[in-house]
């Protein structure tokens, strides 16, 4: 029976790439995100290479939009093994006005929306993932996304470093709870990948990693399709940094 995986954000550049790099691995991708036309370019690249994949439209900071997703996915697929929550981002995803800003001048609805999508989104796909794994009683992988920022901090991102640092100890509570249905709980940290069309920093992206390399969206797959596979069957509760090291030298905003 082919796995099936409901990836959130999957309309986007790391999650597009991971839909992709899953589904070569013969796992039926359930595309999900807020915006149907990068939903549709996703689903294309994976029946190009001859991959199963079908398109869901859903805001993940709604709870409810998330469960009727979800009730989808498994009617539509017949069962559900894998959940990827990488929906999300900084100030950025509040809107075109947002600002990086230090919290004493930063605005509500941008506080709100970062927590929204990326912590509040981990709840709510995890938990809906999980009463379906629970039910299936066959065990699944739950992975959400963090940020290196998540475990370091940033200054003028204390919305989005909380936001991701909640996802770390959302995942180890997590874990606990879920271990005993053999469902794995992890998180990934990417550090900085700058997505296609984004004025290139050669600061940001060369100079604050240790390897003097920019990281692609294809690393960060790379780390899902282990951590989704039965290679890491014996890894839970635990987050996996991708960041060429960053971490180990990130201060104020570098
Ligand atoms: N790019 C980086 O440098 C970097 C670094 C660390 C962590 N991350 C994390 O990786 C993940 C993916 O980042 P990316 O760079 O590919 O960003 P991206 O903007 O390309 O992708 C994010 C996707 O989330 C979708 N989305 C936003 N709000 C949504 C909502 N309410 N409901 C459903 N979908 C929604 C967007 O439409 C988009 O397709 C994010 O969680 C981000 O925080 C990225």
């Amino acid at each position: 029976m082919k796995k099936v995986a409901f990836i959130t954000g999957a309309g986007g550049y790391i999650g597009g790439e991971t839909a992709v790099t899953l589904a070569k691995q013969g796992i039926r991708i359930a595309v999900c995100d807020i915006n149907p036309e990068t939903i549709e370019k996703t689903v294309k690249r994976i029946e190009e290479i001859g991959g199963e994949a079908k398109g869901y439209v859903f805001d993940v900071t709604d709870s409810k939009d998330v469960d009727r997703v979800v009730d989808e996915i498994v009617k539509d697929f017949g069962r559900l093994d894998i959940m990827v929550h990488i929906a999300g981002g900084s100030a950025r995803i509040a809107g075109p006005d947002a600002k990086y800003v230090s919290l004493v001048e930063q605005e509500d609805y941008v506080i709100d929306k970062v927590l929204k999508v990326n912590l509040y989104g981990a709840f709510w796909a995890s938990r809906a993932a999980a009463r379906v794994m629970i039910k299936q009683g066959e065990g699944g992988k739950i992975i959400n996304f963090s940020s290196a920022v998540g475990i370091n901090g940033l200054a003028g991102c204390v919305d989005y470093a909380a936001s991701k640092g909640g996802v770390i100890s959302l995942t180890k509570a997590l874990a606990k709870e879920l271990g005993p249905y053999k469902i794995n709980v992890n998180s990934v940290a990417p550090g900085v990948v700058q997505r296609p069309g984004e004025d290139t920093d050669t600061k940001r992206t060369l100079e604050t990693n240790l390897l003097g390399e920019k990281c692609l969206a294809s690393d960060i797959a790379n780390l899902v399709e282990f951590l989704v596979s039965d290679k890491s069957r014996f890894i839970t509760g635990q987050t996996y940094v991708c960041d060429g090291g960053r971490t180990l030298s990130m201060k104020g905003t570098d």
